[in-house]
């Protein structure tokens, strides 16, 4: 993954350029670098490490071009580098790209080209299309780099300059994310992701795979990879510029755990109306009855929100339901026929294991559904069926409205299959929706109380060990709050089955050792309570979430945080905030970069 951004226009590039690539640096940051189109000469300046350091390196040494193309990479060939950086050349420095994605058969190209004469300095993938575009470039600019695409295999947004064609900028996309953002007086722009294009235009065209963009200043133009014209629909984005900065809030974590009320809010009032309604699904009994089997595959955040919609699936809507993680899911020759509902959970609709999860279930004649939160990502598009999380845009590595728009957007989804199916009483649906509807304001109230969590959070944010605790759907959110921890904070967090202490991890708890307790479900509480006091009688700081009124527990932990009550199936979008708020506050502790992580970046677009 990575992100990219490119120029065309009237004015300098630059500017656009390291507008884009701060709103994109969430895709990567460990390198950057741009290149500027200044007539006689390219102009080329990359950095290893933040973009900052590009920034410094430009302070008093800004390109004056009118195109041009930037980068900010998050490494898979060739570790983080000046020369590693992007964008890549030819042998001449007459052509330049930049690539998101991964070229397959970079090696065995890059021993074709060496062959022939071409000298490479760099240790990536992506230098091998620079030369291959030099190597087919007879005086047209597209026909060569059609005739690159033909030749590379692999993942790739691409976006290529020429020294010889300075009115024009290609653009080329198979499975990672590329838009146009159409400008109003002689400039296009574009961009792997929406937030760097809008405070510019609203209007964009977003790339399907296969397609090539030909941009020109004042015109943009498809032609598909035989050369052949398409045409395309625009996209208006509703989103609001604000809503991709971060409003005031010190970090864009901190603003999303905050705008959940809304994102939740946002996300159920579209599927009420007295019952819970889907027009974009439109699914009858006979349509339900013919699947015998449901798979949720996922990554991350998003597999955690899946193990919670399992609960919801199967506990109203009576069906078997699998959770896999989409990283395994293909490789482990899945029993999937047209008998069978794959479920894909992508907060940004382009993690590259979840999407070749569905395309397989697909190939194996799988009815497919896409929960995702980007409209027109490649999930969604590649998905029979596709419902939409009104999160707004997540900047932040670490995910959190996109898990609690999840959660709400399966409660609804099993809602809505029972209230077909008459698996569940009709007054008990609709006690349910009177609940789901109340949980917006449930989790503005959760979030009023920060400060014990604050405190918590400097108490044991130097500890080296955190164990998250739970049964049911309390240990689905014990995963989710220790990976949180995990990710921003680096604290090494684990989450267990509280049943399954006994079995071997019992063993790790000693003195001291900081134990989150989850205990909001009622129909496990007495056992989820035996396990408390085992890891008490074996000195553990015990805090303890739990669901408001149960004022009894307090007698066996340290601290307990309470959450407002609900029905135990929609209590983990309340119980996951202060798990969330505690990663925050610890990973602030201990000085963390939190929006932006080591080793991670946004969007996994990479295998
Ligand atoms: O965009 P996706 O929902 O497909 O992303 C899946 C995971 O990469 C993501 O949830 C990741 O685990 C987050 N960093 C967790 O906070």
């Amino acid at each position: 993954m990575c992100g990219i951004v490119g120029y065309i226009g009237g004015k300098k590039a630059i500017d656009f350029l390291l507008d884009g690539l701060t709103k994109l640096e969430y895709r990567g940051y460990d390198s950057a670098g741009v290149a500027v189109n200044c007539g006689e000469n390219i102009f080329v300046e990359k950095a290893v490490g933040r973009l900052d350091s590009l920034k410094e390196k430009l302070k008093n040494n800004l390109p004056v071009g009118t195109i041009g193309i930037g980068h900010t990479r998050w490494a898979t060939h060739g570790r983080p580098s000046d020369l590693n950086a992007h964008p890549h050349s030819d042998c001449h420095k007459n052509f330049f790209v930049v690539h998101n994605g991964i070229i397959e058969n970079y090696l065995q190209l890059k021993e074709q080209l060496i062959a022939k004469g071409h000298k490479f300095i760099s240790e990536t993938d992506t230098e091998v299309v620079a030369h291959l575009l030099e190597e087919n470039y007879h005086g047209d600019f597209v026909l060569a780099v059609r005739d690159v695409l033909a030749k590379i295999e692999g993942s790739y947004s691409l976006l290529f300059m020429s020294k010889f064609d300075p009115d024009t900028l290609i653009a080329a996309k198979q499975d990672n994310p590329l838009i146009i953002g159409i400008g109003k007086d002689g400039e296009n722009f574009i961009a792997s992701d929406i937030p760097a294009i809008i405070p510019f235009t609203r209007q964009t065209y977003i790339l399907n795979d296969g397609d090539i963009a030909i941009v020109k200043k004042d015109s943009i133009s498809f032609v598909n990879r035989q050369g052949l014209p398409i045409d395309k629909k625009i996209f208006h984005v509703k989103w609001n510029a604000q809503a991709a900065e971060k409003g005031g809030y010190e970090h864009f974590m901190l603003k999303e755990i905050n705008e959940q009320p809304k994102a939740v809010r946002d996300t159920i009032s579209p599927h009420l109306n007295g019952k819970v309604t889907f027009n974009e699904l439109n699914w009858n009994a006979d349509f339900l009855n013919d699947i015998n089997k449901i798979y949720i595959v996922a990554c991350g955040t998003a597999y955690h929100a899946g193990l919670v919609g399992k609960f919801y699936i199967e506990k109203l809507v009576r069906k078997l339901v699998e959770v896999d993680l989409a990283s395994e899911f293909r490789y482990r020759n899945p029993i999937v026929d047209n008998k069978t509902l794959v479920i894909v959970v992508s907060q940004s609709g382009e993690t590259s294991d979840t999407l070749a999860a569905l395309k397989e279930s697909k190939r194996l004649g799988a009815k497919t559904l896409a929960v995702t939160n980007v409209v027109g990502s490649s999930i969604a598009r590649e998905a029979e069926f596709v419902i939409h999380t009104a999160a707004g845009p997540e900047i932040a590595v670490a995910s959190t409205k996109a898990y609690t728009t999840q959660l709400i957007s399966m409660f609804m989804l099993a809602l809505y299959m029972a209230q077909i199916l008459k698996s569940v009483p009709a007054e008990e649906i609709e006690r349910l929706i009177k609940l789901l509807k109340k949980i917006p304001a449930q989790i503005s109230e959760t979030l009023s109380d920060v400060e014990p969590i604050k405190t918590f959070a400097q108490m044991y944010g130097f500890n080296d060990d955190v164990f998250y605790i739970g049964r049911s759907l309390d240990y689905c959110v014990a995963l989710e709050g220790a990976l949180k921890l995990k990710e921003i904070s680096y604290i090494h967090a684990e989450a267990y089955a509280s049943g399954e202490l006994k079995h071997g991890t019992l063993a790790l708890i000693v003195e001291g050792v900081p134990v989150i307790a989850l205990a909001t479900q009622k129909s496990v509480y007495e056992k989820t309570l035996s396990n408390i006091k085992e890891v008490k009688a074996r000195d553990a700081i015990v805090i303890g979430i739990a669901a408001a009124g149960n004022t009894s527990l307090e007698k066996y932990l340290d601290h307990v945080i309470f959450v407002p009550e609900t029905d135990e199936l929609l209590i983990p979008l309340l119980a996951v905030v202060p798990l969330q708020l505690l990663a925050y506050y610890a990973a602030i502790t201990r000085g963390c970069d939190v929006d932006k992580p080591r080793n991670l970046a946004k969007s996994v677009t990479v295998e």
